[in-house]
């Protein structure tokens, strides 16, 4: 009897996707990635296609999805994840977190399978209470622009905990708290590949706000590994994942600058709106349920980073937006 685990990753040729079918793929999972390549790059997981444990769906998750035979596990990653790529595409924002989850959620009940979804920080919204705990319900505008992934997001863990009571399906929701590493997008907006990109662009860094905000950022292995172990646990409640270790960003850009060696100069812009003014999360239950905690630093896990970035073409270095969003918007 073939004992291998298959599971079903959505969204893997995104930056976590493809680390998570990494991770699995070595493990001996038999791995199905399904994208519809919205914001993720087929670059990502390219390598994995000489295998044989590993198989690709070119398909929208908001779709009804079809997975002949024996399914283990399902992990629904797809979203996008960045500001500027939902702020682009709200209405397929809300509809990966809504019908997608949904078409996923059916899929895990109809195979016997575990589901387990990427939640994330921003279900705290602009947090009232720091660091942040499971037990916070959050602080969230539900029209502002942010609102579309926010609430998509709460929608997916009320929806998956419903699944869950209701239908006895197993499940796991992880709230990931902001995460870098290899295989990011220079240009998606965020602010770790916007710094590294505008240093190696030669460009001033830019700052939106007065850059006392700030943010703790936890390197991808350290995510992964956070992962594994709680799909693997039996805890259906919401776990944070990230690193507690917080920097403002006006000292996060004088680092960038170091790592770089370069001379550049920082300028200031207008914060957006809703761009909240304290990330940190209290991963407490991580520690204790699942003896998790990041091992990587910032500074190992820039050098990492950085690495990846300096071995980008000058035509990726130069690359506005790879993606073509009038692809998928209906007018
Ligand atoms: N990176 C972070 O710091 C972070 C933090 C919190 C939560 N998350 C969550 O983790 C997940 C992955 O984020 P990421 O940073 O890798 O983003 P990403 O944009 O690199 O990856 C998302 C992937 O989902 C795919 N996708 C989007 N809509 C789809 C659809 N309808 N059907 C099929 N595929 C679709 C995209 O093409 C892309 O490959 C997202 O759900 C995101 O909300 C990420």
């Amino acid at each position: 009897m073939d004992t291998t685990k298959t599971i079903l990753i959505t969204g893997a040729a995104g930056f976590l996707g493809s680390h998570l079918c990494d991770r699995f793929i070595k493990e001996g999972y038999h791995v199905i990635g399904m994208d519809n390549l919205i914001t993720g790059r087929l670059k990502n997981i390219e390598h994995l296609f000489k295998l044989k444990n590993f198989e690709f769906y070119n398909h929208d998750v908001s779709k009804f999805i079809h997975i002949p035979g024996q399914l283990d596990y399902i992990l629904h990653f797809a979203s996008p994840a960045s500001p500027i790529d939902y702020l682009k595409i709200p209405i397929q924002t809300l509809k990966v977190g809504s019908l997608g989850i949904h078409n996923c959620l059916g899929l895990a009940k109809a195979k016997n399978a575990r589901l387990m979804i990427a939640s994330t920080s921003e279900v705290y919204g602009d947090p009232q209470v720091h660091p942040q705990t499971e037990e916070y319900w959050g602080h969230v505008n539900p029209i502002g622009p942010r609102g579309v992934y926010d609430e998509a997001k709460r929608f997916q863990e009320a929806i998956t905990m419903a699944y869950h009571t209701f239908h006895q399906v197993e499940t796991r929701i992880v709230r990931i708290f902001n995460t870098y590493g290899p295989r990011m997008r220079l240009n998606d907006g965020r602010v770790l590949p916007a710094f590294i990109g505008q240093a190696l662009r030669g460009e001033d860094l830019t700052i939106f706000g007065d850059g006392s905000q700030t943010r703790s950022f936890c390197y991808v292995d350290d995510l992964v590994e956070g992962i594994y172990r709680l799909l693997h646990s039996d805890i259906s409640m919401p776990i944070n994942i990230g690193n507690p270790n917080e920097i403002s960003i006006g000292d996060f850009a004088e680092e960038i600058i170091k790592l770089t060696g370069t001379d550049q100069k920082v300028i200031y812009k207008d914060l957006p709106v809703d761009d909240p003014k304290q990330r940190q999360p209290d991963i407490t239950k991580a520690r204790t349920l699942l003896n998790w905690e990041p091992k990587i630093d910032r500074a190992e896990g820039l050098k990492r980073t950085y690495a990846y970035f300096k071995g980008l073409t000058t035509e990726e270095l130069n690359e506005k937006d790879h993606i073509n969003f009038d692809k998928f918007i209906i007018k």
